[in-house]
């Protein structure tokens, strides 16, 4: 047969085979021998093609290439059309009653989570949230709390400056003045907030941490009223069974003062958790109210040193180095 006619034969046989592509994997693969494998037709027509005279070459050289291609083409289109098609198929079958992934949901911090928990209990006695600023003049932070320059109070609490009357806040009782200055009475506020100590860093101490300021101005306010609520917080955090004493103590703006301490089971000691008393009068006259005839409690606990009595936690740097592994634990 002339290369001419096999090279019809052969295109014509392919069209046929194109019309019944098989659908089984093997079946697609000995097509594609036949047609394109080392010794299939088309390397037939290719051997045929070395007989022809040279002045026919350029011509037949042409001719054969187009059908290579044009097999070629026509083979990876039906191959792709039926995976495509068989991929369709299995997704209808997809069974849609599988449960699916577990999402790794994330989870408020520890302090995050004490926080929340302590505003709670608060605002369902009455208490309003406030916040106020981590960056504090002198008067804020100390003067107006009747923590005079040179005042050995003041070395408390190790401070850092910003500038000579600008500190970062040691402790949240600042807000009790802005409070005060801003609003008259009555008033009753809890102030969470971040505070920051140039202290050593170890276990138990870190150069920020944060700090709950409560804060309740009316005409009559008595210490044993004190006493209750901070009774009633403790109890609601620690439960029923907490074992708490009040112990005398000195803070320069409150009179009297003291400490709550809160019994720990596991190193058999008691841990101070917070400082409060009775706003002292002085304080009221700093930010223009009559002492006459204002009395207020004020206090203040830490919200590291309550987690770490909560979760039996024992170095405060673990609430700062955002490890999973710590943080997945609550
Ligand atoms: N500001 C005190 C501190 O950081 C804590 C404190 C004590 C706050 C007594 C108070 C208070 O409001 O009445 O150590």
């Amino acid at each position: 047969m002339p290369l001419k006619d096999s090279i019809e034969a052969v295109r014509s046989e392919f069209r046929a085979a194109l019309g019944s592509f098989p659908d089984n994997p093997q079946d697609v693969e000995s097509l594609r021998v036949r047609f394109l494998g080392r010794k299939g037709a088309i390397a037939k027509l290719f051997a045929q093609f070395a007989q022809v005279p040279s002045e026919e070459k350029p011509r037949y050289g042409q001719e054969l290439n187009r059908l290579k291609k044009e097999i070629t083409e026509q083979f990876n289109t039906a191959v792709a059309q039926q995976q495509s098609e068989s991929g369709s198929a299995q997704e209808t079958s997809f069974d849609y009653s599988l449960p699916g992934y577990p999402f790794r949901l994330g989870k408020n911090h520890p302090l995050t989570q004490t926080l929340d928990e302590i505003k709670e209990i608060f605002t369902r006695i009455g208490f309003s949230v406030a916040y106020g600023p981590e960056v504090e003049d002198d008067f804020h932070n100390f003067q107006a709390l009747n923590i005079p320059e040179h005042h050995p109070a003041r070395d408390m609490q190790d401070t850092f400056f910003i500038e000579k009357n600008i500190v970062l806040r040691t402790h949240t009782s600042n807000v009790q003045i802005h409070l005060m200055e801003e609003n008259s009475p009555p008033l009753r506020y809890i102030v969470p907030g971040r505070v920051y100590r140039n202290e050593a860093i170890s276990f138990k101490s870190y150069c920020l941490f944060h700090q709950i300021e409560g804060l309740y101005v009316d005409r009559q306010v008595t210490f044993t009223e004190l006493k209750g609520t901070l009774e009633y917080f403790i109890h609601q955090l620690f439960g029923p069974d907490a074992k708490i004493r009040f112990r005398p103590s000195f803070f320069p703006f409150t009179e009297p003062s003291a400490e709550v301490d809160l019994w720990n089971e596991e190193r058999n000691q008691w841990m101070e958790i917070l400082g409060c008393g009775m706003v002292d009068p002085a304080v009221f006259e700093n930010v223009g109210y009559d002492p006459a005839e204002w009395h207020g409690y004020a206090f203040g606990l830490g919200i590291e040193r309550i987690t770490m009595l909560k979760y039996h936690i024992q170095d405060i740097r673990l609430f700062y180095q955002n490890d999973v592994r710590f943080l997945e634990q609550f």
